[in-house]
């Protein structure tokens, strides 16, 4: 093999090897590596404080607050910690926000109906796995929730 024959093979070579990179960084666009968001309810933050102002929020016995991928619920009157629930909003079974239904007392899912106490204990799937509890505290007119 001479040198011409030696570059020639040698150039296709690279450039096979080039294209193959290039196939790999086509494969991978910023698409397919998301950012977690703070609107990303499949996973509520541990350690997360979420507040909420009993003068204007959360007044009436059904109302509830949807933030940060927690979902609180006044369950009672009062302004104690046991009159209200706090518990993931994403449905453990594939990720869809709950709701709470006040006339039942309990998370229904919209998308397949799956139910949970208001202490995110699974009730009837298709979703097997409880809802996490957050610890809600309430001091005056302030109610923090935490992990
Ligand atoms: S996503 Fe909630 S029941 Fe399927």
């Amino acid at each position: 093999m001479n040198r011409q024959e030696f570059l020639t093979k040698f150039g296709i070579s690279m450039a096979a090897v080039c294209a193959g990179c290039g196939i790999a960084s086509c494969g991978s666009s910023p698409k397919d590596d998301p950012t977690p968001s703070d609107n990303d309810n499949n996973n509520p933050p541990n350690g997360s404080l979420l507040s909420a102002d009993l003068n204007s929020e959360l007044k009436s016995t059904g109302d509830f607050k949807v933030a940060s991928g927690i979902i609180i619920v006044r369950l009672a009157t009062g302004n104690t910690a046991d009159a209200f629930t706090a518990v993931q909003v994403a449905c453990t079974h594939q990720g869809t926000a709950v709701n709470y239904n006040n006339a039942q007392g309990k998370f229904i899912c919209p998308n397949h109906g799956s139910q949970f106490s208001t202490t995110g204990a699974v009730l009837l799937g298709p979703a097997t796995t409880a809802l996490k509890k957050y610890t809600v505290t309430v001091n005056g007119n302030t109610l923090n929730v935490t992990a």
